[in-house]
């Protein structure tokens, strides 16, 4: 059965849009993706027919409320695969996620000359509260190096583990090159030796399924807004014993179980004890509502449809006098590519007169940037909803930009 791409389409009103007085053709999905009225409903429908405060009322719309959270949070385990809802954090986002997981377990387990494993091709997220940690702690901090075609120098890995490592943290899919790591070796290397793996998935939820178990990964992370589901919810999935023995890293209401001002505080048990203060329920409800969308499509035809289109999109490039492109030729869900000598800016700007949507900058991978020599690329992302025809418009758009700038 073939992908229904348009009925898809029609439940994403912003896709309608016009930009510069030509239909929008949005290839910018790995920064943020557009919503399905089914998500936009779901938290329409909260906000004005389900809404109060949960976790604290005894009244029916604060019981409702919490229900319909904690269900999200069984519907999050499933899509993961995690053995219980209770390894599940609700975070702002991936970002948050890493911060918690940084301060609350690095910054338990983490000591004056330990060591953390990163790679070359993380996300600034997956990078800064690491060298963070790594300065308020005296850890140090090691990175995978990369091959020229953007995958990483696997053989590297087992001479940076050490009696003294921490951690291997490392993205499952490159949010630049489209790379997939090889991560369920990774981990089951590095769990020879005692050490811990988080896998950052923001850029892999949305391409296919999850198994957080299969991969055996002791922290995982994603962004409900890559998702096709509200800003500012995301996901920290933590094996549920690592996440039970971690201590609290943000104080305050809901966080607690009891708060004295003669003999302290004592917390609740996780995954509610990392959840301080109000959290976004609307968000929680939006991210439940996308998760159904894409579980009613099948993660497995949705991944189906993505590489038929990449395929094409590889292809259709190929025809591009001077485009270059970075990362291996097996990509999932975004090609980076620099025109000729042309600032990735420049071309961004032209592509987005012809209403074509693409990320241009470092992609929040300074140290990607650096290792390609390039102070900027663009980026276009395929998922779900675009289209041959969108594709056709970015090549026509790159190959007239060639002819006007040479
Ligand atoms: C690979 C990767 N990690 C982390 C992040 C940060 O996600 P967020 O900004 O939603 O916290 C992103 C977002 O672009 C990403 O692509």
């Amino acid at each position: 059965m073939s992908f229904p791409v348009q009925r898809v389409r029609a439940d994403f009103p912003l896709l309608t849009r016009e930009v510069n007085g030509v239909p929008l053709a949005y290839l910018d999905s790995a920064a943020s993706a557009q919503k399905p009225n089914q998500v936009i409903d779901a938290e329409a429908e909260f906000y004005r027919h389900g809404y109060a405060a949960v976790h604290r009322g005894i009244h029916t719309l604060s019981a409702e409320a919490t229900q319909r959270m904690e269900k999200v949070r069984e519907q999050v385990a499933g899509f993961l695969n995690a053995r219980s809802a209770e390894e599940l954090v609700f975070v702002r986002g991936t970002t948050e996620g890493i911060n918690l997981v940084a301060n609350s377990w690095g910054g338990s387990q983490v000591g004056a000359g330990d060591n953390i494993i990163i790679s070359a091709m993380e996300h600034h997220a997956n990078i800064v509260p690491w060298q963070m940690l790594c300065e308020r702690t005296g850890a140090e901090l090691r990175v995978i190096p990369l091959n020229q075609d953007g995958t990483l120098q696997q053989d590297a890995l087992p001479g940076l583990i050490d009696g003294r490592t921490r951690l291997l943290a490392i993205t499952q899919v490159s949010n630049v090159l489209g790379t997939e790591n090889p991560v369920a070796d990774m981990i089951a290397l590095a769990h020879q030796h005692g050490v811990k793996v988080l896998v950052d998935g923001a850029q892999a939820v949305m391409h296919h399924q999850v198994d957080v178990q299969a991969m055996d990964c002791d922290f995982y992370l994603f962004s409900g807004h890559k998702l096709y589901g509200p800003t500012g919810i995301g996901v920290l999935y933590v094996k549920e014993n690592i996440l039970q023995a971690m201590p609290p890293w943000e104080g305050g209401g809901a966080m607690i179980a009891t708060v004295s001002l003669t003999e302290g505080t004592t917390y609740a048990k996780a995954p509610w004890r990392f959840e301080a203060g109000s959290p976004n329920t609307g968000g929680i409800i939006g991210l439940g509502a996308a998760i159904d969308y894409v579980s009613a499509l099948g993660m497995d035809n949705i991944a189906r449809y993505e590489q038929s289109l990449m395929d094409y999109a590889l292809q259709a490039l190929a025809g591009v006098p001077d485009l270059t492109l970075y990362g291996p030729a097996q990509r999932l869900g975004v090609i980076a590519f620099n025109l000729g000598k042309h600032h990735a800016y420049d071309v961004g700007s032209f592509l987005d007169n012809y209403g074509v949507a693409v990320r241009t900058g470092h992609h929040c991978a300074m140290p990607l940037m650096a290792f390609y020599n390039v102070p900027a690329m663009c980026r276009a992302s395929l998922v779900m909803y675009n289209t041959q025809e969108e594709v056709d418009r970015l090549v026509a758009g790159l190959k007239r930009i060639h002819q006007l700038l040479g």
